[in-house]
C-alpha cells in the first residue's frame, strides 16, 4: 500500500508529483507528502488527509522551479495518520529524505540501535528508522549515497519500495524494491519514478519495473544503471512501452470511478475473451493456457489461491471447471494457505487470481507453492505486476486500470478468464458434450450484450437504494453459482457503505441466520430462473414469513418470485454456470447508489487501499 512518485528531469517537479498523487491515491490515502530541492535545501511539506488537503498545505512551494521533487500518499502501517508520520521523512542531518512504501518488519531493534548512537526519531514509522540506517552507513564508512542504501537495505528485513534523495548528490535519486511495485518510466533527460505507470503516461511511454532485490540510481542527463542489492551485480534495463493511456485513467464524464468501471463491463469483457473465444469455429484458447495444456489436464487437483473479490472470482471457477472439465478443485485465501504447511504436490495447479498483481500474500502463496513443486498459473490484471511475473505461466483479464478501490470490472472478466479455462480443458477431456461446448461458447459471446442490458438496471438499483439507505444491517442470499455472487454483493455492499452486510448460501440461513430476520432487515436474494430456482423460493418464502424485507435478482419475465419480493430487478437470461456475470451487475449498482446517497466516499473507501502489499 502506499503510493510513491519521483521526479528528476528539466520540467518543474511539484505538479508532476501532486498529479502523480492523486493517480496513486488508491493505493492509501490517509496522509501525503511532497519534497522538493531547488538548490537552496529541501522543502518538505506532508499532512493527514489526501492529496487535495497536501495541494491546500503546500500552496507556498508550489510555485517552486524545482526539477527534483518526490510525493507520497500513506496507507498506515506504523503509526497513527498524522502529520509527522507522513512522508517524506528526513535523517537527523536532514540531508537525506526518503519515501517508502512497505514496512520494515526488524524496525525496531535498528531503531534501539540508532537511539544508542545518537539518533532521535520525531515519527513512530518504520520508515524514519530506515533514512537514518542509511545515514548510519553514509557516515561511518564514508559511503556515496548508492553504496550507503544499499548496504542499509541488506540489513532490513521487510518489503519496500523507496525513493532516497541527498542534497549532498542532488543530481540523482536512489531507487530500490522488495515485494512493493516501482516503475520508472524512462524519457529525455528526465525519469519519473511511481509505484505503478499511471502517474507518466502522459509523458513517456517506455517504462523499466524493477525486479524484487533491485535498486537504481536515476540520474539527471546520464543512462540508468541498475544493480542486485545483494551482490551488486549489474543487471541489462529492460525498457517496456506501456500499454495504458490517459483516457482509461480518468472518469470520463461519471461522477466516481466506480461507476464508470462498472459501466466498462460489456466492453472489458469482450476484450478479455478477445482473440481467445472464436465461438463459431468452437475454439477457445489461451497462450498460457495453450503452452501448459498437459500440466493442466494431469492435475491432480486445482488450488486457487487469492484475496477478497479475486477469492470470490475463485469460488465461482471452483464451481465452473469442476462442472465442466472434472478436475477438482479447492479454493483458499491466500493468507491463511501461506501459514498452514499446506499439502502440495508437482501433481498440482495452482491458480492465483489478482487484480493488482501485487497482494502481498498471494504473492507468498504463490512462493510456498513453487517451493512445494506446483506449477503456479496467474489470472492478473496489471500487467508486469510481481504476480504475472513470479508465476510460471498466466492469461491476464483486459480490464484496464481498475482504480475505484471497490472491484468491480476485475471481479467479471477473472471469472470471464477462469470460464474461458474451464471450458478449454473441458474440451480437452471431452467432459463436456459437442453440444453443451459449443452452446457454453455462443452465450459466454453473448455475455458483454447481456451486462448492457443488466446495466438498465441502474433506476431501479437506485430507487431500492433510496429505501434502504439507513438500513443498519443486509443479508445477501444466494445458491450454487450465485452464492459467491452473493458473497461479493455484502463484500461491495460494506467496503464503500459501511453498512454490516453478510453473504450466505441461501439455505445454510436456517442454521443461524434467520434469527437476525425480521421486517427491518433488507434481504437481497439471487434467484434467477436457471439454477437452483425452487430451492430459493422456498428460501425466498421462510423469509416473507418473518416480515424481512426481500430484494431479488430474477429472470426477465419471473412471475413467482415477484408476487413474494418487495422490490424485483430483472436481468437477461443466460446458464446457470454463467449468471455470475449477470447477477453481480445489479448488486454493484445497489451498493454504489447507496454508498452514495450515504454520502460515503464511493473511490476511497475508509481504512481501505487498492493493492495490499502488506500482509
Ligand atoms: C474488494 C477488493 C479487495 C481485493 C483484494 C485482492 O472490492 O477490491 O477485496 O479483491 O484486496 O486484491 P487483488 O485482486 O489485487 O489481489
Amino acid at each position: 500500500m502506499c503510493g510513491i512518485v519521483g521526479y528528476i528531469g528539466y520540467r518543474e517537479a511539484y505538479p508532476i508529483v501532486i498529479k502523480g498523487l492523486k493517480r496513486l491515491e488508491y493505493r492509501g490515502y490517509d496522509s501525503a507528502g511532497i519534497m522538493l530541492f531547488d538548490g537552496n535545501g529541501l522543502k518538505v511539506s506532508k499532512t493527514k488527509g489526501k492529496v487535495s488537503d497536501l495541494e491546500e498545505k503546500s500552496k507556498d512551494i508550489a510555485t517552486s522551479k524545482a526539477v527534483i521533487g518526490m510525493g507520497h500518499t500513506r496507507w498506515a502501517t506504523h503509526g497513527v495518520p498524522n502529520d509527522v508520520n507522513s512522508h517524506p521523512h528526513l535523517s537527523n542531518s536532514g540531508k537525506l529524505a526518503i519515501i517508502h512504501n512497505g514496512i520494515i518488519e526488524n524496525y525496531e531493534p535498528l531503531k534501539k540501535e540508532l537511539i544508542n548512537r545518537g539518533y532521535v526519531f520525531k515519527s513512530d514509522t518504520d520508515t524514519e528508522v530506515l533514512v537514518n540506517l542509511i545515514e548510519e552507513v553514509q557516515k561511518k564508512e564514508n559511503f556515496k549515497l548508492g553504496k550507503a542504501v544499499q548496504v542499509a537495505l541488506n540489513q532490513v528485513v521487510g518489503a519496500y519500495a523507496i525513493c532516497v534523495f541527498d542534497v549532498d548528490k542532488p543530481d540523482e535519486i536512489v531507487v530500490a524494491r522488495l515485494g512493493s511495485p516501482l516503475a520508472i518510466g524512462v524519457g529525455k533527460d528526465e525519469f519519473f519514478i511511481a509505484s505503478d505507470a499511471s502517474p507518466f503516461i502522459e509523458y513517456t511511454s517506455n517504462a523499466i519495473y524493477l525486479e524484487d532485490e533491485e535498486m537504481a540510481i536515476v540520474r539527471q542527463h546520464k543512462p540508468l544503471k541498475i544493480r542486485k542489492i545483494k551482490d551488486d551485480s549489474l543487471v541489462d534495463p529492460y525498457i517496456q512501452e506501456l500499454q495504458m493511456n490517459l483516457e482509461q485513467i480518468e472518469k470520463g464524464g461519471y461522477d466516481h470511478f466506480m461507476l464508470k468501471e462498472i459501466y466498462e463491463q460489456p466492453n472489458v469483457i469482450k476484450d478479455t475473451y478477445r482473440g481467445r473465444l472464436h465461438a463459431n469455429e468452437g475454439i477457445i484458447q489461451m497462450a498460457g493456457v495453450e503452452d501448459n495444456l498437459e500440466k493442466f489436464i494431469n492435475a491432480e487437483r486445482i488450488i486457487i489461491v487469492a484475496c477478497g473479490t479475486s477469492w470470490h472470482a475463485g469460488l465461482v471457477a471452483e464451481y465452473v471447471i469442476e462442472e465442466f472439465s472434472r478436475i477438482p478443485v479447492e479454493v483458499e485465501y491466500a493468507s491463511e494457505f501461506r501459514y498452514r504447511n499446506p499439502i502440495i504436490s508437482s501433481k498440482d495447479v495452482v491458480i492465483a487470481i489478482s487484480q493488482s498483481g501485487e497482494t502481498a500474500d498471494t504473492l507468498a502463496a504463490i512462493k510456498l507453492a513453487k517451493e512445494k513443486g506446483a506449477f503456479v498459473f496467474g489470472v492478473c490484471n496489471v500487467v508486469g505486476s510481481s504476480i504475472s511475473r513470479e508465476t510460471h505461466a498466466g492469461a491476464y483479464t483486459h480490464a484496464g486500470p481498475e482504480i475505484g478501490v471497490a472491484s468491480t470490472k476485475a471481479f467479471t472478466t477473472q471469472i470471464t478468464v477462469l470460464t474461458m479455462i474451464a471450458l478449454r480443458l473441458a474440451k480437452v477431456k471431452g467432459t463436456l458434450s459437442n453440444s453443451d461446448f459449443h452452446r457454453y461458447l455462443q452465450e459466454l459471446e453473448l455475455i458483454p450484450e447481456k451486462v448492457l442490458e443488466a446495466l438498465s438496471t441502474n433506476d431501479i438499483a437506485k430507487e431500492i437504494a433510496t429505501k434502504y439507505k439507513d438500513a443498519s444491517n443486509c443479508l445477501y442470499l444466494g445458491r450454487g453459482y450465485n452464492f459467491p455472487v452473493a458473497l461479493e454483493g455484502a463484500l461491495k455492499l460494506k467496503e464503500i457503505s459501511y453498512i454490516h452486510a453478510e453473504g450466505y448460501p441461501a439455505a445454510e440461513m436456517k442454521h443461524g441466520p434467520i434469527a437476525l430476520i425480521d421486517e427491518k432487515m433488507p434481504v437481497i436474494v439471487i434467484a434467477p430462473k436457471q439454477g437452483h430456482y425452487d430451492k430459493v423460493v422456498s428460501n425466498i418464502q421462510e423469509i416473507k414469513s418473518r416480515s424481512g424485507k426481500i430484494i431479488a435478482v430474477v429472470t426477465k419475465g419471473d412471475t413467482q418470485v415477484k408476487e413474494l419480493a418487495d422490490h424485483v430487478i430483472e436481468i437477461p437470461e443466460t446458464s446457470d454456470a454463467l449468471s455470475p456475470l449477470i447477477t453481480t451487475i445489479p448488486l454493484q449498482l445497489l451498493s454504489y447508489h447507496i454508498a452514495v446517497l450515504r454520502d460515503c466516499n464511493v473511490d476511497q473507501p475508509r481504512n481501505l487501499a487498492k493493492s495490499v502489499t502488506v500482509e
